[in-house]
């Protein structure tokens, strides 16, 4: 080898130390799980594609650049088993290839999405070789014996051959991206669950494993876990108990189920991570209040099935919601009050701005993904598109938020007119910042029928709220001391090439004379509040 040659290796190799070439991991410190990535905290400002978007290569030359140009950091995209193993055991990444190429040169992010043998609870994405053979294959049977066209997790030959397709995904991934890490996780199946009345696959071996014993692992798993995910119903009603019913009463169906889907799951995740090891996770569809199991995808990754994933399927890294009912924040605190951490890989996109601040703000998350972002018109405007002005704001605030969430050191709220909340607090800092939606002056008229904020404290007396739709007053919290507190100057903030400037100082009429943070109604804004506290006269 030439002594030049020689040298240019050494100085990539230790250009490739320097870059950290430890594969993306969650981490938690501080109470909070982030995702590190080259060694560093990331957040990622995500978007979620229409399932019908990724499937040629001449997408990813439309859709990356503009989501790109859109702000979002991250794109998650479908990889489907039919695409890649079109003949069983011949595999073809090429457009794959072409999205992860696409998305470097875009400098953004992959999240993989596997749509495997279920996807929405179905299996259309599995190969036709697959759909051919219902021998090999087995389909899950509805209650009244009648086959379904939808996979069984009972088929071992189906577990083996998704399986092997996810380790050929997951082989191609590492060997092209393990240096860049342009994909940064996997999601393995889509929202997983039987869906059918009696909430259960009623094929023989389905019934005969349910008329037997539960699994001896999984009753020590809950014999020793038992507060795994407070609050939630279903798991488990008595760990001593033998049979599913004994031991899940009501829930017996969809936490058979669960252990099943966790099962055969974890066997997908455990082949894929010998390959990659990067971060995997599933979704879960959430079921409508007083909802049957088998309306809602039955054994799907609930907080109340928790327990039972994680004795089913101790490779999976975490479970994540897929929220398009309106308590949005509630979804958020049980799966996180699960364990898990905080990322949304689906949400309305219509929502999406104040939804996002409250994903990193308040529940600390990182990463939050609105669906069908590939929708979103070239020049960022329309009815949906308030998550790119959010997004836009966020990625010059990144490092700024991560380091808040590791200290603690940030809140935020969602206000909406339809759920009739006129006002929320927030504490922080030794303040509490009450929000109500925006009013006009002097008519008091509603301005927004929407308004969010996150606050930020980034010194003593000092706070970045960034949002809109909000009028938002500031006092002295009384647990902290019986100082009263007063808004001494409110800057609205721009960045300049990397650096924050204030470009207006907001008084007068623009601040209520210096009572309130009068936030734009619509347009999402980053604002400098100054606080001062006294000890009040005649103490
Ligand atoms: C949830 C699924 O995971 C997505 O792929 C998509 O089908 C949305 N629902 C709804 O369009």
């Amino acid at each position: 080898m030439a002594m030049g040659t020689f040298a240019a290796l050494v100085v990539g190799m230790a250009a490739a130390a320097a870059l950290g070439q430890e594969a993306p991991a969650i981490r938690t410190q501080g109470g909070v799980a982030q995702l590190i990535v080259g060694g560093k905290p990331f957040l990622i400002l995500g978007g979620e594609l229409g399932n019908s978007s990724s499937g040629t290569a001449a997408q990813a030359d439309e859709i990356l650049p503009k989501l790109a140009r859109l702000h979002f950091n991250t794109v998650l995209m479908p990889v489907a088993w039919n695409q890649i193993e079109p003949e069983e055991g011949r595999f073809d990444f090429s457009i794959l290839d072409h999205w992860i190429d696409v998305a470097r040169e875009q400098k953004v992010h992959l999240v993989l999405l596997w749509f495997g043998s279920w996807k929405n609870a179905l299996s259309e994405y599995a190969p036709a070789w697959v759909l051919a053979d219902a021998k090999r294959f087995p389909r899950e049977i509805a209650a009244d014996g009648t086959p379904t066209e939808i996979l069984s997790p009972f088929g071992e030959e189906t577990a083996r051959s998704d399986s092997r397709a996810f380790a050929a995904l997951m082989h191609e991934v590492h060997g092209r991206d393990a240096q860049q890490q342009t994909v940064l996780m996997v999601q393995v199946e889509n929202e997983i669950g039987f869906l059918g009345v009696g909430g259960r696959d009623r094929s023989a071996v389905a019934n005969r494993l349910f008329a037997g014993p539960v699994p001896a692992a999984l009753t020590a798993y809950l014999r020793t876990h038992e507060a795994e995910a407070p609050g939630e119903a279903a798991t488990p009603i008595n760990p001593a108990g033998h049979t599913w019913k004994e031991v899940f009463g009501e829930a017996a169906d969809e936490a058979f189920m669960a252990w099943e889907y966790g099962v055969f799951a974890n066997q997908v995740v455990k082949a894929g991570k010998a390959e990659d090891p990067l971060p995997m996770y599933m979704n879960a569809q959430l079921p409508a209040p007083f909802e049957r199991a088998g309306d809602y995808p039955s054994g799907a990754p609930l907080p109340r099935m928790q327990s039972v994933y994680r004795a089913a399927a101790p490779a999976i890294d975490f479970y994540a919601p897929d929220i398009y009912w309106p308590d949005f924040e509630d979804w958020v605190a049980r799966y996180r009050a699960a364990g898990n951490p905080v990322f949304v890989p689906e949400a309305r996109l219509d929502l999406a701005a104040g939804n996002a601040l409250y994903v990193y703000g308040e529940a600390r998350g990182f990463g939050f993904s609105p669906f069908a972002v590939d929708s979103l018109p070239a020049d960022g405007t329309g009815p949906d598109a308030g998550i790119v002005g959010v997004d836009a704001v966020l990625s010059q605030l990144s490092d700024v938020i991560l380091e808040a969430q590791q200290q603690d050191r940030i809140r935020a709220l969602v206000l909406h007119e339809s759920s009739e909340r006129p006002a929320q607090t927030v504490a922080l800092g030794g303040f509490l910042f009450r929000a109500m939606l925006a009013h006009t002056w002097p008519a008091r008229q509603l301005a927004a029928s929407d308004g969010a904020m996150m606050v930020i404290e980034r010194g003593a007396g000092e706070f970045w709220v960034v949002g809109s739709g909000l009028t938002v007053s500031i006092q002295r919290d009384p647990d902290t001391d019986d100082q009263a507190a007063q808004i001494v100057s409110v800057d609205e903030m721009t960045n300049v090439n990397g650096q924050w400037v204030a470009e207006r100082r907001l008084n007068g009429d623009q601040t209520d004379q210096g009572r309130a943070l009068l936030m734009d109604a619509h347009a999402i804004r980053v604002y400098r509040v100054r606080m001062v506290t006294y000890a009040r006269q005649g103490d």
